[in-house]
């Protein structure tokens, strides 16, 4: 219909956005430092490149950051056209093969984190071209103009210059973690390299698979390692077969990790990632040309807990669906269509059921050990007078607790069990059990486990402080009702 709708009758006025308030509007997008780069590493890789250095030098205020690639580069029109907001329509079909979507992560990234940016390009057999965006020159000129400096002090032209291609991208003036720092504090020093410790890590992650196959990250000159959240060569990981959909396009795996037991302890601590920790860790990785978005979330299908900890779940997805699965411009984003909602589900019980019988097996084994010590029912039943009676055991640890901090309450507690006992309607029980099709369920099924597993918490660092082990312990608890329904708990004791 708009093809013929007939423009030529109205009257037009020009609304063009306002350039610094539109940069200002980039700046808060919401990167971190660490989403910022590894989007400027997403054009490097497309642009081929087989090594990229991240190097930075500590100058206070003045620190100045570059991310360094030998990809194809561009020349002086091709750099000009790349430094345009919007230089790319996210509709374009891209190549298979391209990170990109919005033809605006270069600026959006770079002026994220700075007010003044450079971008030095070299295209084979082209001459070194090089532009910079400067937001107080935009401020000045209210007028998107870049303006041709390269900062004099930085011999980056040169390292350009020895490629026979690549490209630079050189953020000097980065007041987000730079401003208020002096040069020669150690304060702000140490700061600023933790911040370069956690975009350190995170690259390892986001371009593991990259790493993995060749591609090169040098950070101050050393190589990133990969980090693999799936730990494929490890013993004892349990993969799940492929499930794919969408025209074999969207693939997902599941994987089940080793349990600690058979984990070195360095093997354990590289499954905590990083956020340092396992449960932090669990859930669904989505993966988009193999670059890591999403590292470790259940996507608002489930909640992450504990005895979920060794769940982990593959998603694969080609660049063509970008808009389905809703991606974001940081590339941090990722939300399943509607449509595949309920399979993804599907496969994930699966997995996560898997991983939850991990934890219930150490704890049946556990519990195996123990068939000689002596088991603490929370009911047991008596005799009286020839007839059947249920009284709450007496003996019971969390009986005996309670009792030890009664603080001379013990005579009403101990009345109000018997009322419980005396009250009990077992000939009620008796009949639904007989009569109603609804199974029983078990100790605190279908309720927050929360109260479970904070008794058990309490009661095994008073068993410790005690003098027990921590198998002693463990087995101490295990052998009592309802925690014996709760092997998959019994892992976590000791480790919060
Ligand atoms: N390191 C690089 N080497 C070669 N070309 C590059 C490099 N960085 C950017 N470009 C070119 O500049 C264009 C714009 O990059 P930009 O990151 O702004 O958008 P994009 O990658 O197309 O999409 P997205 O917004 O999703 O990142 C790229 O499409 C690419 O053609
Ligand atoms: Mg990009």
């Amino acid at each position: 219909m708009n093809n013929e709708f007939d423009y030529s009758n109205f009257e037009t006025a020009l609304a063009e956005p306002d350039a610094s308030s539109m940069i200002e509007t980039f700046r808060a997008i919401g990167y971190s430092i660490e989403t910022a780069i590894a989007d400027i590493i997403d054009n490097s890789i497309t642009a081929d490149a087989k090594n990229i250095w991240i190097d930075y030098i500590w100058e206070g205020p003045n620190t100045v950051l570059s991310i360094l690639d030998d990809g194809n580069g561009m020349n002086n029109e091709q750099l000009i056209h790349a430094m345009r907001p919007g230089c790319k329509n996210p509709l374009d079909i891209r190549d298979s093969d391209d990170l990109g979507r919005f033809g605006l992560g270069l600026k959006t990234a770079s002026f994220s984190q700075t007010r003044k940016f450079t971008v030095i390009s070299k295209r084979i057999d082209c001459k070194i071209c090089f532009w910079s965006w400067d937001l107080d020159f935009v401020n000045k000129l209210h007028s998107w103009s870049l303006i041709k400096y390269c900062p004099k002090e930085s011999n980056f032209t040169e390292k350009v210059e020895q490629l026979t291609s690549g490209t630079c991208v050189m953020w000097w003036d980065l007041d987000r973690i730079t401003k208020d720092t002096k040069e020669d504090s150690d304060d702000s020093k140490n700061k600023f390299l933790e911040t370069m410790e956690i975009v350190k890590s995170h690259l390892s992650m986001v371009f593991h698979r990259f790493i993995e196959n060749g591609i090169n990250i040098f950070f101050k000159g050393r190589k990133i390692e990969p980090w693999d959240p799936f730990m494929i060569e490890c013993d004892g990981l349990q993969p799940k077969p492929e499930v794919k959909f969408q025209d074999e396009q969207i693939i997902i795996k599941g994987f089940v990790l080793p349990h600690r037991s058979k984990l070195s302890s360095e093997k354990y601590n590289y499954g905590k990632g990083p956020k340092c920790s396992w449960t932090a860790h669990q859930g669904f990785y989505v993966y988009r040309k193999r670059r890591l978005l999403v590292a470790g979330d259940w996507l608002g299908m489930f909640k992450n807990e504990v005895h979920y900890d060794l769940c982990r779940i593959r998603i694969d997805l080609p660049n063509n669906v970008d808009e389905d699965w809703q991606i974001d411009i940081k590339k941090s984003i990722a939300r399943p269509p509607l449509k595949y909602k309920d399979q993804i589900i599907s496969v994930a019980k699966e997995v996560r059921t898997q991983a939850l019988e991990v934890y219930r097996h150490k704890g049946k084994i556990l519990k195996r050990k123990l068939s000689k010590d002596e088991y603490f029912p929370f009911w047991e039943e008596r005799a009286r007078h020839g007839k059947r009676f249920y009284k709450i055991n007496r003996n019971h640890p969390i009986l005996i607790e309670l009792f030890t901090r009664s603080n001379g309450l013990k005579g009403d507690i101990e009345k109000v069990l018997q009322f419980i006992e005396e009250t009990i309607p077992v000939p009620l029980i008796t009949l639904q059990e007989n009569e109603n099709i609804l199974p029983h369920g078990q100790p605190f099924e279908g309720k927050d486990h929360d109260a479970v597993r904070n008794a058990m918490k309490t009661m095994y660092q008073n068993l410790i402080m005690n003098g027990k082990t921590d198998e002693q312990a463990k087995l101490f608890i295990l052998n009592i009702e309802p925690f014996n329904f709760y092997p998959q708990y019994i892992e976590q004791l000791g480790i919060e």
